[in-house]
């Protein structure tokens, strides 16, 4: 077979990221040349996400726009992977633009579905015929802890999966039935993995769960929670900082994972831990196991622990039955919360859910969208007001590379253009300076803030780490 070229275009969270890029390099692996340019493509592949509707929505536009190309390209292999060809399986083949349907548990078979596409022009199905293999399927575990999990698009960064799967069902949530059960993966594949990416140069890894924080794996004795495990990666020579990725609002085990936090240099003061809604009705409704005041004594816990963490969460606005009782007791959590940003959803009903099943989306757009708006604005007054503790402050950044969103002035008077970076708290800096220190980490004083953003002046080029 002469060299085929394939462009992945991917949708979704963090997770979704990470199999991008151990998809990416198994494509790699077997001689496939990647490219950004879907025209160019021999293969495009599709990662998918099913959280909301409208993310379903766009991956089914991006697809409309696929056929177009294959209308003058009928050679064109069209695959979807991830969420919605698990959720979807077969279906997805109907429209006849794709060709392959492979589900998150399947991606070992991907580049084998990929060539049975070109070879025999068949279309190719690959789905977990039970939903606990999508998770716990020991391909699964041999594929990532061989492949190279580095971010290709920001330098020095990369996910590592500490957990696949979830357990929780959340009321509103497709995740369980799309990405199976909760399995912890093993403490020595991980720092396997994270020994290989340090050896490549990355800096930053940030450990993958859906509730991370319910980590647990035994080996002989020991039975290893997300506070071990940290101390572990923690003692890996050339990670400079570490992430974890997303917390569930849980006593159990969470005094200690703050302890780890305040006693591990490398770990950043950053937590993600969604509360979805800050009504004890809701909540119970959602079926999240803890009430609003449980929640904002972790978030005590937290702070006294380590007094600067940066804590971010997510919130759902118009779940079924949600009165503006209901909606004020949320906005009041975040007033007490103190976030440094929060994302807001509107309620989108996911089939095959209990919420889906047994209540009615009974809270109209209109007032959905208000909420969505009332939440944001409330959050950006609190954000406004912890950014400026920031002005005329010096903090260490890790440079992704080019700001993607230019502001006024982008080039300074020597030419260089606008870089984007965050702090170990999660704040993003603009500045200036040469693209060459992508990846690298360096010192900028911070002189203009806004309620998302810090804007500020190189102080050294030298590396901070890495010389
Ligand atoms: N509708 C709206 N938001 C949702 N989320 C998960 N499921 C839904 C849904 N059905 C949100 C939650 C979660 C984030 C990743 O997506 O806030 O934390
Ligand atoms: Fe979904 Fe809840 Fe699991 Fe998060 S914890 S993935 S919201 S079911």
């Amino acid at each position: 077979m002469t060299q085929k070229t394939a462009h992945i275009k991917s949708f979704g969270c963090q997770m979704n990221k990470l199999d991008t890029a151990l998809v990416t390099a198994a494509l790699k692996d077997v001689g496939f040349a990647l490219t950004d340019k879907v025209t160019e493509a021999d293969v495009v592949l599709i990662n998918t996400c099913s959280v909301r509707e409208h993310a379903e929505q766009r991956v089914f536009s991006h697809i409309g726009h696929l056929k177009h190309i294959k209308e003058t390209k009928p050679a064109l292999i069209v695959g979807v992977i991830g969420c919605m060809a698990q959720r979807l399986g077969s279906d997805l083949l109907q429209n006849g633009t794709v060709d392959i349907v492979c589900g998150p548990g399947q991606i070992p078979r991907l580049t084998e579905l990929v060539k049975q596409a070109i070879v025999k022009n068949e279309k190719q199905l690959s789905v977990a015929e039970s939903i606990r293999k999508v998770s716990d399927n020991p391909e699964l575990e041999d594929f990532e802890s061989v492949y190279d999990s580095a971010d290709k698009d920001i330098p020095g960064q990369a996910y590592v999966r500490a957990m696949r799967g979830c357990d929780n069902f959340c009321a509103y949530c497709i995740v369980p039935y799309v990405r199976g059960p909760e399995v912890s993966r093993p403490v020595n594949k991980i720092t396997e993995q994270v020994k290989r990416l340090a050896n490549e140069g990355v800096q930053l890894v940030t450990l993958l769960g859906q509730t991370v924080n319910k980590y647990k794996y035994s080996a002989g004795e020991k039975t290893y929670t997300l506070a071990d495990l940290l101390y572990e990666v923690g003692k890996i020579d050339g990670i400079e900082w570490l992430r974890f990725v997303t917390s569930y609002p849980q006593k159990e085990g969470f005094t200690e994972l703050m302890q780890a936090m305040a006693d591990l240099p490398k770990v950043c003061n950053y937590l993600h831990m969604p509360a979805q809604s800050g009504s004890d009705t809701i909540l119970k409704a959602m079926n999240r196991h803890y009430t609003a005041q449980q929640y904002l004594e972790l978030i005590d816990t937290a702070r006294q622990i380590v007094p600067d963490i940066s804590i971010a969460g997510d919130f759902i606005v118009g779940f079924p039955n949600e009165t503006n009782d209901d909606f004020e007791q949320t906005v009041d959590l975040v007033k007490k919360a103190c976030y440094k940003n929060c994302f807001v959803f509107k309620y989108s009903p996911r089939p095959g859910t209990t919420a889906d099943k047994k209540l009615q989306d009974n809270i109209s757009l209109e007032v959905k969208k208000q909420r969505n708006y009332r939440l944001l604005e409330v959050q950006e007054v609190i954000s406004a007001e912890l950014s400026r503790r920031f002005k005329n402050r010096r903090v260490t950044v890790l440079v992704e590379g080019l700001s993607k969103k230019p502001h006024l002035n982008s080039a300074d008077g020597h030419g260089d253009p606008q870089l984007v970076g965050r702090t170990d708290d999660d704040w993003i800096v603009v500045f200036n300076g040469p693209v060459s220190l992508a990846g690298q980490f360096v010192k900028v004083e911070i002189t203009k803030t806004s309620p998302l953003t810090l804007f500020g002046t190189l102080v050294t080029q030298k590396p901070l780490y890495h010389c």
